[in-house]
């Protein structure tokens, strides 16, 4: 089957069958990353920009580490120690980089809608690692992948996501690509915190009490509190959110037994998760995310460059 992307930029324009193939693709660079030479010439020659112009822990360094897994040339490039602090402009900026005949773009920014920009201003490619308030798709395969590992398939599988939804950019991937994928989809969140239009967004429920859907979910995906993005208090305090709506030691008896914990990173510990659950090695599976990272981000460069699902090279 080809992969007919150019971008990465918004996962709505993929279908279940490009999702599965990043998916098992991802998988087959797994036996790369898990030998003692990590390290595969797939993309030998080819040049690849990272422009974080957000601070990133787990989407910079993945980034970086499968595009050296897989060797292709790097520039690790933004935020102010580019020209924009100078008042370059993102197209000027964008058209500079483009005149080296780079081959692609992966960008995180504040803004919402600058990775479109820049696939509008020059013919290269551009993956989205995430845009303000609007999407983070390596994000959302991440999550997929390590789903799909755990639970082996996607159908009807129950996911619930808790927390600040209304601000997450996780969830404006994350939302959709499960929907593709065929899982029910609940959101649990405080009125200030679910989106204006949940509707929209093709979620199965909604719902303000956590403790009344959890022993449904077989995935229990907890977002951060996003403290830098709460511009109105929108819960009296942490606290009282914590309480409501934190996955702790004391809810546990609410969960499947086999019912897992997802987390986009970086964790607030104490206020969405405790330790206990956090650090839970029957049910969270957050470290295997980061790693999932890693595999989905080779996938996802390798697929965009041209490499077919079963051309990988040792
Ligand atoms: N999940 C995520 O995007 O984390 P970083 O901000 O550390 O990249």
């Amino acid at each position: 089957m080809a992969f007919n992307h150019k971008n990465l930029i918004d996962i709505t324009e993929y279908s279940s069958d490009d999702i599965m193939m990043i998916l098992k693709t991802a998988s087959r660079f797994k036996s790369v990353n898990e030998r003692r030479i990590k390290k595969v010439p797939t993309l030998r020659g080819y040049t690849i920009v990272n422009m974080f112009n957000e601070p990133s822990t787990r989407t910079r360094s993945s980034f970086e580490i499968a595009e050296k897994r897989l060797s292709c040339d790097t520039l690790n490039f933004g935020g102010s120690s580019s020209s924009t602090v100078k008042g370059e402009s993102l197209v000027d900026t964008i058209q500079t980089l483009c005149s080296y005949k780079i081959d692609m773009i992966i960008v995180r920014d504040k803004h919402a809608g600058v990775p479109r920009q820049i696939a509008d201003t020059c013919d290269i490619k551009v993956i989205d690692a995430g845009d303000g308030k609007h999407q983070h798709p390596t994000q959302a395969l991440l999550d997929l992948y390590t789903i799909w590992e755990h639970k082996g398939s996607f159908e009807n599988l129950n996911v619930g996501i808790v927390g600040d939804i209304r601000h997450s950019r996780v969830c404006g991937s994350l939302v959709p690509a499960l929907k593709i994928m065929g899982c029910n989809v609940t959101l649990i969140a405080p009125a200030t915190l679910m989106p204006a239009r949940p509707d929209i967004m093709g979620v199965d429920r909604t719902t303000a009490k956590l403790d009344e859907v959890l022993p449904d979910l077989d995935v229990v995906y907890m977002l951060r509190i996003q403290r830098e993005r709460l511009e109105d208090a929108p819960f009296p305090s942490l606290r009282e959110y914590s309480m409501l709506y934190g996955l702790n030691k004391e809810r546990e008896h609410l969960m499947k037994p086999d019912a897992i914990i997802c987390h986009p990173g970086p964790i607030n510990r104490g206020v969405e998760l405790d330790s206990y659950m956090a650090d839970n090695p029957q049910r969270s599976v957050i470290l295997d995310q980061v790693y999932s990272g890693i595999l989905v981000r080779m996938a996802a460069m390798y697929l965009l460059l041209g490499g077919v699902d079963d051309g990988i090279s040792a």
